[in-house]
């Protein structure tokens, strides 16, 4: 039974879905802690409310980043993580960090990475004029949303979108469909950061899966 931990920072609508998708589909794993750098944000109480442990740990309360980086590291290895998931988590994690958690830490950002790294990415992509838009997850490696990407999902940007409208899009049509689909992966066992790539099910990815092309129930 692997054990899940999930950051997150605010509403943690993608903790959410993996949460779902957990018990839904019987993973062979369970959510064993949700823990946020901020102790007001929402996904706490939807965790709580379904009897996973929380923790928060205010990056506010230390002096560097590598003391809150400790202290974090300190709070996810109480639950013996398999995976560590961040999930709308708003903290830049040190060297270090990525060091202990490499191929364990999975982050979805809301971009077609390598297309946008960085925040504001909907307003980007509608300043940029983007045809495309969408969201990535990737393994998380020392480069700032620059990890080798595990799977995307992908819309057209209508003329009518907004940075909200098209932030509510990507994350209701694609994020809490890309990420489950990839930690389910990870708690099967066959999604693998080995040498700097993926490997899925013994094959590598030179390039990542486009939930388009994704047999239902892959
Ligand atoms: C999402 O767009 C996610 O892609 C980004 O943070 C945003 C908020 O996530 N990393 P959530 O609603 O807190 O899950």
């Amino acid at each position: 039974m692997k054990r899940i931990v999930i950051l997150i920072s605010g509403r943690g609508s993608n903790m959410e879905a993996i949460v779902e998708a957990c018990a839904a589909q019987a993973w062979p794993a369970r959510v064993a802690a949700v823990i946020s750098n901020r102790a007001d944000a929402a996904g706490l109480d939807y965790a709580a409310a379904r009897g996973i442990a929380t923790a928060v740990v205010e990056h506010r309360a230390y002096a560097d980043r590598e003391g809150f980086d400790a202290a974090l590291a300190q709070a996810i290895d109480a639950q013996a993580p398999d995976v560590v998931v961040l999930a709308g988590f708003m903290r830049v994690l040190g060297d270090a960090f990525v060091r202990r958690y490499r191929g364990r830490l999975i982050n979805i950002h809301p971009s077609l990475l390598p297309r946008h790294p960085g925040l504001h990415t909907h307003r980007r992509a509608l300043e940029a004029g983007d045809a495309e838009h969408g969201a990535t997850v990737h393994f998380v490696t020392e480069q700032l949303d620059g990890g080798p990407a595990v799977i995307q999902g992908r819309l057209s940007v209508r003329t009518e979108d907004t940075a909200d409208i098209l932030s509510e899009r990507v994350m209701t049509h694609i994020e809490v469909r890309i990420f489950p689909q990839a930690i389910a992966w990870m708690a099967r066992g066959i999604l693998r950061l080995e040498d700097g790539r993926v490997m899925l099910a013994g094959s590598r990815l030179d390039a990542p899966l486009q939930l388009a092309d994704l047999e239902p129930g892959f």
